[in-house]
């Protein structure tokens, strides 16, 4: 059978497609579409190859999850399992860390608002380190800290100068200042890390190398303030792993390791914080055509509510009902949002005949895409796991009603 979407979990012959070991048309019979599955070996296989590649070029490597890309506590759950920590930014998804098992000193906690009850549960969890985006955190965590007599571990998260990110401290002359005053006075505060996360969908080493030079410059500022980081984050912002084959994976990694060589950045610990390379490719909605229109555009029931751009998939678009046919021909696909705007992709190779009710099998959708999601006015899909034989339903909207997290 051959691959689907470079997918060794989604195959196809002339007649049939199989879902890891499940015909598709089972699938089918189970829920009116649109379905979405989420395959939990690609969720193993992805962790274990970005293990395996990065643990063996830097001894003390860590990985935590990025809970944003998707945080279905089932999700979380296998990615638990895998010995993987945590990165997270708000209070729902420290609790249902540490409901599900992820063990607090693999705890990351970190963002533009750290509310008082976010810092107050890490501290008082002991999680790993607390990541600020932001110097006056630095008091706030200080003092509570003090509250509760300990000293907590700090991250500071630096900002990557990409072209108009706000995210992060810029290491000018007044703020290397500012933290220096900080770093003496507060005595509950230990900083031991940064952290710079450049961006999504990085599939060039151009980008990583940008990313560790603004790191390396940061780390002699701070080391003339005399503060001695241990432990490098150089965050997530890798494409879903069948879209970056562990091939190209190999070669940024090797690229990081020379360039941090080249750049003579020491460093006890590093760490990485995927999310798109664990779980994008995991994830597939199984939608249908609704409408077909002039000029080859078609509708599917779904749309940018939950598939949205923002999300930044590599959406990929097969014709289940006609698998067999050759997908060449210029299609435009919109989702059912009644806005123009909601275009899902244009001019995209897709079967000649296009029909009413044909099944489309949506690729790359497992990261961002429910996080992203809104509120817009229709039903949300009932979601599946499936592993080798097995398929269990780890979302009902008729019962769970929502899979945000509170
Ligand atoms: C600080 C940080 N780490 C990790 C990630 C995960 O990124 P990705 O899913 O692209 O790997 C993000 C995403 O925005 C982030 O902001």
């Amino acid at each position: 059978m051959k691959v689907l979407s470079g997918n060794p979990y989604i195959k196809k012959d002339i007649k049939k497609i199989i879902v890891d070991l499940i015909p598709f048309d089972d699938i089918l019979k189970l829920s009116k579409t649109p379905i979405m599955i989420f395959l939990e070996n690609k969720i193993r296989d992805n962790i274990i190859s970005f293990k395996n590649i990065f643990g063996a070029l830097f001894e003390n490597f860590e990985g935590f999850y990025s809970f944003k890309a998707n945080f279905l506590p089932e999700v979380c759950k296998i990615i638990c399992s895998e010995e993987i920590g945590a990165e997270i930014i708000g209070l729902p998804e420290l609790k249902l860390a540490l409901k599900l098992g992820f063990p607090e000193n693999k705890i990351l906690i970190g963002g533009p608002y750290l509310p008082d009850e976010l810092i107050e549960e890490s501290v008082q969890n002991k999680v790993r380190e607390i990541i600020v985006y932001n110097l006056n955190d630095l008091d706030k965590i200080d003092s509570i800290a003090k509250q509760k007599n300990v000293v907590q571990d700090i991250c500071l998260r630096i900002n990557s100068q990409k072209y108009a990110s706000k995210l992060g401290i810029v290491l000018d002359e007044k703020s290397v200042l500012q933290l220096n005053k900080k770093n003496k006075k507060l005595q509950n505060i230990n900083i031991i890390s940064i952290s710079s996360h450049y961006a999504t969908q990085m599939n060039n080493m151009e980008l990583f190398n940008k990313n560790l030079s603004v790191v390396g410059e940061c780390l002699k500022k701070l080391t003339k303030i005399g503060i001695n980081i241990k432990n490098i984050n150089l965050g997530g912002g890798f494409p879903e792993a069948t879209v970056m084959p562990q091939k190209q994976l190999t070669k940024i990694a090797i690229g990081l390791k020379t360039a941090l060589e080249n750049l003579n950045i020491d460093y006890e610990k590093i760490y990485f914080e995927p999310g798109r390379y664990f779980v994008g490719d995991s994830g597939l909605f199984i939608t249908e055509i609704i409408n077909v229109v002039k000029d080859r555009w078609i509708f599917l029931n779904i749309g940018n509510h939950i598939c949205p751009k923002f999300a930044r998939c590599s959406l990929r678009f097969y014709n289940a009902t006609q698998i067999a046919d050759p997908h060449k021909y210029k299609t435009s696909i919109a989702g059912i949002i009644p806005s123009d705007q909601d275009v899902l992709a244009k001019d995209y190779f897709f079967t000649e005949k296009l029909n009413e009710g044909d099944k489309v099998i949506v690729t790359n959708v497992g990261a961002y895409t429910l996080t992203f999601s809104n509120r817009f006015p229709y039903s949300l899909p009932n979601i599946f796991l499936v592993k080798d034989n097995d398929i269990k339903q780890i979302f009902t909207p008729s019962i769970d009603h929502d899979f945000s997290i509170y």
